[in-house]
């Protein structure tokens, strides 16, 4: 039996990451279908990996998967939270202005979050889990790996910034890399009796 498992998202570089995070797995990672666009309505990251994990169910009738993730500081009471990917037009604009509204605080601490669900046929969330990574944002970028905001991102224990760590070491202690592991060990006790 194929498990096919639809990725809630339209950009491959998302599906070849959930594929190498879900390699061993069993199912089968396939792109949402280009023309169905979700918007992200949530305020929390869980509520978002749901509506987007559910509608692309529903959409497609097959098992779909989401995730849902960005950075909260808590000097600026956990912004930009879900708003990450919209608080600036490039990725050199949003951390101008996080480094902007942060200014000289001292607190800088700081947490990326991801959240995951998976979303039966009929829309129904079978399985969510989430993942942390602590650390610290902080006063000049660092680093040239990665993407968003890793190059002002410090974890204390590794002494780097995610944009100074390789892809393998990012994977194992990231937000994401911890949320798709929490889920795995749970994958095979979902009911698949429609695929
Ligand atoms: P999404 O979950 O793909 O919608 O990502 C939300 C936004 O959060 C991204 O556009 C980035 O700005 C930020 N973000 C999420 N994860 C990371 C990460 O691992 N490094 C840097 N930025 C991230």
């Amino acid at each position: 039996m194929t498990k096919l498992l639809v990725v809630a998202t339209g950009n491959p570089g998302k599906l070849r990451e959930m594929q190498a995070y879900l390699s061993d797995s069993g199912w089968e990672l396939t792109l949402k279908p280009e023309n169905l666009h979700i918007e992200e309505t949530g305020d929390t990251f869980a509520a978002n990996a749901c509506l987007k994990a559910s509608q692309v169910a529903k959409a497609t009738g097959n098992w779909a998967i989401a995730d849902d993730s960005g950075l909260q500081v808590d000097a600026l009471n956990g912004a930009p939270g879900v708003y990450s990917a919209r608080y600036g037009k490039t990725d050199a604009e949003r951390i101008a202005r996080l480094l902007r509204e942060l200014g000289d605080e001292v607190h800088r601490q700081a947490q990326f979050v991801c959240a995951v669900a998976i979303a039966r046929p009929d829309g129904a969330i079978a399985l969510q889990s989430e993942g942390v990574c602590s650390g610290e944002i902080l006063h000049a970028p660092r680093g040239h790996g990665g993407f968003g905001y890793d190059p002002i991102f410090y974890v204390p224990e590794k002494q780097m910034t995610f944009a100074e760590m390789t892809p393998e070491l990012k994977r194992t202690i990231s937000h994401r890399g911890k949320a798709f592991a929490a889920l795995l060990p749970k994958l095979p006790n979902l009911e698949v009796t429609d695929c």
